[in-house]
């Protein structure tokens, strides 16, 4: 039998152990691509393996089963742990850290808003060739039209453009509504920035000056309610804080702190949003508060915003602060940095002190870590930097 002769479906459902901790549904010969999905509903992800001979199917499949009932015995959860897993199921939970992976390529259902360049394009586009669906709200949707990979995945259908507005409500709550329509969404990629104007009094002044803070505000006030929830992953910057000014390398200060105040100060609020919504501490006295004019309210009037996620109820967030973003190349992927054992770029909890870091390489770890990292990174602000 080869898997090009027909489509063929075959459903394996099977519980391990004494809890349903993982079902493992196959489909072979979607079309028009006939390939292998394994679906574990606990994680919401989508496993997809290219089109194979049967033999070596069957063998995948056979191996597979045998790794995913070795792990859950070897992992020997206890029951508490088992429960907590199910409410917060890791992203790759069955074969992470398995030679599987190499073999397996990971679909998922991504949301990503402010993708039409940069951090957000190359992410988008390493997750579009890891298999992942990707639904892209675009002011100007005609951005790709020239853009080959883009249109190779739009006719594959794991493109999708959707025209709108981060800063337009509507337009958000129909993207997400969009991006749906390919199952639950597994990730929101908020990456929105404006372009700065430049001025010697004011310093880098984008337009409007609440542009990420409101255009995220929008984004979590429409988010799926259905569980598991999806994962949000923002762009913030380093040096916000007062300790994190006094970590960068001292020529960078006055540039930090006066050029490149005001587009902070929509940094601030935005990190305030999220720390807000995934109960996350917050330093008042070293962070300050966000202006009433960015996030749109008198005080904490914001907190009340319709649709917002209550207090604590966003359980699966990562805000990633990058040092200076240069256009330079993914030093991840340089054979020479490689052959020297240098990792491309630091991430870290505590910060860096480091002065640039190209925005390939920022995707490289975006991609990453929603592939293969997320229970390293799930609920954590992390700097990065060369
Ligand atoms: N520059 C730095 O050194 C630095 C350092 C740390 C962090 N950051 C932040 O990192 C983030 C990503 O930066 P980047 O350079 O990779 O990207 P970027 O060039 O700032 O691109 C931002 C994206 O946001 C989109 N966007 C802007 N306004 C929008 C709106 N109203 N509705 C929908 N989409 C909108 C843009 O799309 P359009 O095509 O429609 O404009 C674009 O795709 C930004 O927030 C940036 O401020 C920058």
């Amino acid at each position: 039998m080869q898997t090009s002769d027909a489509v063929v479906t075959f459903q394996v459902v099977f519980r391990l152990c004494t809890s349903p901790q993982f079902l493992v549904l196959c489909t072979v010969g979607d079309v028009p691509t006939p390939r292998v999905q394994l679906r574990s509903p606990c994680c919401a992800s989508v496993l997809s393996v290219p089109e194979l001979p049967s033999s070596t199917f069957v063998g995948c499949l056979l191996a597979l089963c045998g790794a995913a009932s070795w792990l859950d015995t070897a992992s020997n959860l206890g029951r508490h742990q088992r429960q907590r897993q199910r409410r917060h199921p890791p992203a790759l939970p069955l074969f992470q850290d398995t030679a599987l992976q190499d073999l397996i390529i990971m679909s998922l259902n991504v949301l990503a808003i402010g993708s039409s360049r940069n951090i957000g394009y190359y992410s988008s586009i390493r997750l579009l060739n890891s298999g992942a669906t990707v639904t892209f709200l675009l002011r100007s949707p005609g951005v790709f039209d020239a853009d080959e990979t883009i249109q190779k995945y739009i006719k594959a259908g794991k493109a999708h453009l959707v025209k709108g507005d981060a800063l337009v409500k509507e337009d958000v709550q129909r993207v997400w509504d969009e991006a749906g329509k390919h199952g639950p969404v597994d990730v929101l990629l908020f990456t929105v920035g404006g372009t700065p104007k430049f001025s010697f009094t004011k310093g880098f002044v984008i337009d409007p000056a609440n542009l990420v803070t409101q255009s995220l505000f929008n984004a979590l006030c429409t988010i799926p309610t259905s569980e598991p929830q999806p994962r949000v992953i923002t762009i913030s910057s380093t040096g916000l804080t007062r300790t994190s000014h006094a970590k960068l390398p001292l020529p960078l200060k006055p540039f930090y702190g006066h050029f490149l105040a005001l587009p902070h100060k929509d940094k601030v609020g935005a990190e305030r949003l999220v720390a807000h919504c995934a109960g996350w501490s917050w330093n008042t006295k070293d962070d300050g508060e966000p202006e009433d004019d960015i996030m749109g309210a008198k005080g904490d009037e914001w907190k009340k915003r319709e649709g917002l996620p209550a207090e604590g109820s966003l359980k699966r967030a990562l805000v990633i602060r990058p040092a200076f973003l240069t256009d330079g190349e993914c030093k991840a992927e340089d054979e020479k940095e490689k052959k020297k054992g240098k990792p491309g770029y630091r991430v870290s909890e505590g910060e860096l002190g480091g002065w640039t870091v190209s925005r390939k390489d920022v995707a490289h770890f975006v991609a990453d870590a929603i592939l293969n990292r997320w229970s390293e990174f799930e609920n954590k602000r992390v700097n990065i930097a060369h």
